[in-house]
């Protein structure tokens, strides 16, 4: 029988999980199907419970549930623990829900495929929001030098820290104390998808600098075009880490690992083409 999986999200026709998850299924001949599923935004816990009660056996979880899915689940993962969210949920035999969170794994797997490791690095990370939130352990279990986060508002970076104090060298810093370039630059704010530009200093970024949007879009995002005017080494967006969380929610469902540069390659001619039209 066809193993049945989803996608909750309010939006969700933007969603780009049903095409990577049906290009993965093809490419390690699973037999699943995967639906994109918009819950109305008071009754998220009665679509998944209906879903899971119709036999679904898995499914991802994007905005504005991963708060919520966090609450539902009866068993956590590590990483779903710090990072308050869930993005993956698995339909355990007991009736019981399981979660964890790929977010920051995916992300981490494009930085060292596209930077090299992270091992060493003086990383940025500029956000303070669930995005972020996700990311940090990732980052830090890569023996990275240093981890500075930062936000417009600070308190809610130095909250961030606080839940890892056990790691000596993760710091939080207000945006104008930052007066060095760092080895890499993240952005996880939302500014960039309200058509905003994050006001940060200069000095963070010269040509040894690597930066990377957690957002992506079809042209270069606002927040790369100011890494590259200031000759960033290199600057990518967040399509690597899309398919990257997918990627780790498919094997942890399947068992298998699929190919993410088939994936990736798809989806960015797909950008371009739109932006063609
Ligand atoms: P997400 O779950 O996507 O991280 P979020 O929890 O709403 O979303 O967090 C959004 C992040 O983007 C926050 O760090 C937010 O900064 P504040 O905490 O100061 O609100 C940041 N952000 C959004 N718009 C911004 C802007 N125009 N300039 C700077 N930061 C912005």
């Amino acid at each position: 029988m066809t193993d049945k999986y989803a996608v909750f999200g309010n939006p969700i026709a933007q969603s780009k999980s049903p095409l990577i998850h049906s290009e993965f299924a093809k490419q390690t001949q699973q037999d699943m199907s995967y639906e994109a599923i918009l819950a109305p935004v008071d009754q998220f816990s009665t679509s998944l419970t209906e879903f899971f009660a119709n036999g679904g056996k898995g499914a991802n979880v994007t905005a504005p549930f991963k708060e919520q899915a966090f609450a539902m689940c009866d068993e956590l993962s590590d990483m779903a623990k710090l990072a308050g969210a869930v993005n993956t949920l698995f339909n355990l035999p007991n009736g019981k829900i399981g979660g964890d969170n790929t977010d920051g794994v995916g992300l981490v797997n494009d930085l060292e495929m596209l930077f090299g490791p992270l091992k060493g690095k003086r990383v940025l990370l500029v956000g303070a929001g669930g995005a972020a939130r996700g990311c940090i352990l990732p980052i830090l279990q890569h023996n990275v030098a240093q981890l500075v986060i930062c936000n417009r508002t600070h308190e809610k970076a130095v909250e961030l820290q606080s839940l890892f104090n056990e790691y000596g060298n993760f710091f939080a810093k207000p945006i104008d104390e930052l007066i060095s370039p760092f080895d890499l630059v993240i952005n996880s704010t939302s500014a960039g998808l309200s058509g905003q530009l994050i006001a940060l200093p200069d000095a963070i970024v010269d040509a040894t600098t690597d930066c990377y949007d957690m957002t992506y879009s079809q042209q270069t995002t606002g927040f790369n075009q100011w890494a590259q005017a200031l000759h960033a080494r290199k600057t990518a967006d967040g399509l690597g880490m899309l398919v990257g969380q997918a990627a780790a929610s498919f094997s942890l469902w399947r068992g298998v690992t699929p190919d993410k540069g088939p994936v990736i390659r798809k989806l960015r001619e797909q950008l371009a083409q739109k932006a063609a039209e």
